[in-house]
């Protein structure tokens, strides 16, 4: 079954049981700040997860883009992929575990859609723990369904529990469905989960029946809702028995296009292999980036940064497989003609894509150019160096300041007769790494956090709070904690002495001010360096990642944040600082709420 089919029977299917297809959502989240892209089919529908009616109803299906950039390191193994597509169905509050459960066997097992023998199926279940009790309702629906106990498993949250991590939200326990592709078991304990690659997971049925609320505790859902996910290149290459998503036809002619520009024969040196399979996976997940109606482009904030780091990974693989030249949008075509009728906006923005790929192609030449002349000035001095070697310290700064890839300076420094200190560079690269990745795990994790309108309001309120104190106390005052419900806010700040009630007054004011000018909130993501420089506030003695999220209140005032924030500040209330008092020496601490004001 092609990836084609197996869009058009699922979306048939659950038509056929009553759900209404929603496809066709952007890349880019809509009314969601703290996230770049949409990361799962059921992203655009958390709102309506957590209680909003939807208006197609309470039965949804589609199928969605979707890009994930926390494992770009992984690309180039043979099943990581930055772009891929999720199919999807959910229930707003209507059928829960039972319907749910009998629709993804019937779906999977039917004749006329994928007809797989029952036999081949296994499925683990969540075990309980002392918050949430073992779903021994999913384990009987699927004895009833004709699974067997032994292909039932009961597993815990870290396999079988989905939400929000850390944070508030809809989650849940799940149940996944495995196929059992026949290899041999690698022992006793081999069971779905084990991930020897005997069971491969090809659906999760996720039931939402709790809010993790602030406290860590769990409260029952008053909605129950269903959300489920099938990747389609997983499920493609399991159902055409392939060991890749590079074995199938999503893959397979990128990689022909990749094989006549460098000469290279997939398949033939393993070193290669994985040069190919990233500038495939890049060259996908940019032409979609593109070709979305958002229309984001190369740059150096936010989804535009990913895009120019995919296209310049990219397009450096090129070069190592020794494709020379502008080479990208060649590959681009082909992507597009694949996927001319599920996403016609793709084929739509053909001269877009492109003409932007060869753009950045272009400047990432330039790019390095400035590498080598910065390296040609650094010259003489390494060539004093009795030990011949370029510390790693100065190789990282030119990967660092200049996006000049190591692998050239290494060949430079060969070309004269000098070598990197590549551990030091390994070292200062990983550190690197693993604040971006941290950063993007913030960043793409943030979709379910407790963004109900109350709590985001407060969330603005401290920004606008802390401006006001500086600007009425003085410098000096800093944040040092807050804290936030959807009642009331706590803000804790540096300052020595009581706050007299003129002063509270003037702060009062100053917030109040700032709602009633009802001023736009802007979010931008950029390196932290640049957030400093154009004088966003940041937390004295925080850590923050490398990459971060800057929120501006009109010119009011810019600050490092996670957020979510208001979109504009009109609707928040009116501000009132109820306690003022010590919190510990040089700290004091400031109650405050933001009082409805009945506009409505
Ligand atoms: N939201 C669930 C997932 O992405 C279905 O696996």
């Amino acid at each position: 079954m092609t990836a084609n089919e197996l869009r058009k029977k699922y979306i048939e299917f659950f038509k056929s049981k009553g759900h209404v297809e929603i496809s066709g959502k952007s890349l880019i989240p809509e009314n969601d700040p703290t996230v770049l892209f949409t990361t799962a089919g059921m992203h655009p529908l958390v709102p309506y997860l957590m209680g909003e009616p939807h208006p197609a109803g309470t039965r949804l299906t589609d199928y969605q883009k979707c890009i994930r950039t926390g494992d770009i390191d992984s690309v180039g193994d043979t099943s990581h992929l930055t772009f891929f597509e999720m199919l999807g169905n959910w229930s707003l509050g209507d059928y829960f575990k039972k319907e749910s459960i009998e629709f993804s066997y019937e779906f999977l097992t039917g004749a006329e859609y994928l007809n797989i023998p029952p036999e081949k199926l296994s499925v683990t279940v969540f075990a309980g723990d002392e918050d949430v009790p073992r779903d021994e309702e999913s384990a009987q629906i699927w004895k009833d369904q004709g699974i067997p106990e032994d292909r039932i498993h009961f597993l815990p949250r870290s396999d079988n529990w989905w939400g929000p991590a850390g944070e508030t939200g809809p989650c849940g326990p799940d149940t996944e469905i495995f196929i059992d592709i026949g290899k041999p078991s690698c022992g006793d304990s081999c069971c779905p989960g084990c991930n020897c690659g005997k069971y491969l997971e090809i659906w999760n049925n996720v039931f939402m029946q709790y809010k993790k609320m602030q406290d860590g505790t769990y409260e029952k859902l008053a909605r129950k809702c269903v959300d489920t996910g099938m990747g389609i290149e997983r499920t493609i290459t399991i159902l055409q028995g392939r060991q890749s998503v590079y074995d199938t036809e999503l893959f397979r002619p990128l990689i022909a296009c990749v094989e006549n520009l460098s000469g290279k024969k997939y398949g033939a040196q393993e070193a290669d292999d994985i040069s190919i399979r990233i500038v495939c996976d890049h060259v996908r997940a940019s032409t979609f980036i593109l070709g979305d109606p958002k229309c984001v482009a190369p740059s150096n904030v936010g989804a535009g940064y990913v895009l120019r780091r995919l296209i310049r990974r990219a397009v450096r693989h090129g070069k190592k497989l020794g494709i020379d030249g502008n080479f990208l949008s060649g590959i681009a075509q082909a992507v597009i003609d694949m996927f001319r009728e599920p996403y016609p906006e793709v084929a739509g923005s053909s001269d877009f894509i492109c003409s932007e790929l060869k753009k950045e192609e272009d400047r990432f030449l330039q790019t390095l150019q400035k590498g080598e002349a910065e390296f040609g000035k650094m010259l003489p001095n390494l060539l004093r160096n009795p030990q011949k070697t370029i510390p790693g310290r100065l190789a990282f700064k030119l990967y660092d300041t200049y996006g000049y890839p190591i692998e050239l300076t290494e060949e430079l420094a060969a070309e004269n007769g000098l070598r990197v200190n590549r551990e030091e560079f390994d070292e200062a690269f990983k550190k690197h790494q693993d604040l971006s990745r941290a950063g993007s795990e913030q960043i793409f994790k943030g979709g379910l956090a407790d963004n109900s309108e109350q709590t985001t309001a407060y969330h603005t309120a401290t920004h606008l709070l802390q401006q006001a104190l500086q600007e009425v106390l003085g410098d000096h005052v800093n944040q040092k904690g807050s804290n936030i419900t959807a009642e009331r806010m706590r803000f804790d700040f540096t300052h020595p002495q009581p706050m007299t009630q003129e002063e509270i007054a003037r702060v009062e004011q100053i917030v109040n001010d700032q709602i009633a000018a009802d001023l736009p909130v802007k979010m931008e993501i950029l390196p932290l360096e640049e957030a400093k420089k154009m004088g966003a506030k940041a937390l004295f003695g925080e850590k923050y990642e490398d990459i971060v999220k800057v929120y501006c209140i009109g010119e009011f005032s810019k600050e490092v944040c996670g957020g979510p924030h208001v979109g504009r500040t009109g609707n928040m209330g009116v501000f009132k600082i109820v306690k003022e008092q010590s919190s510990s020496a040089g700290v004091r601490r400031i109650r405050a709420v933001l009082e409805k004001n009945n506009r409505n």
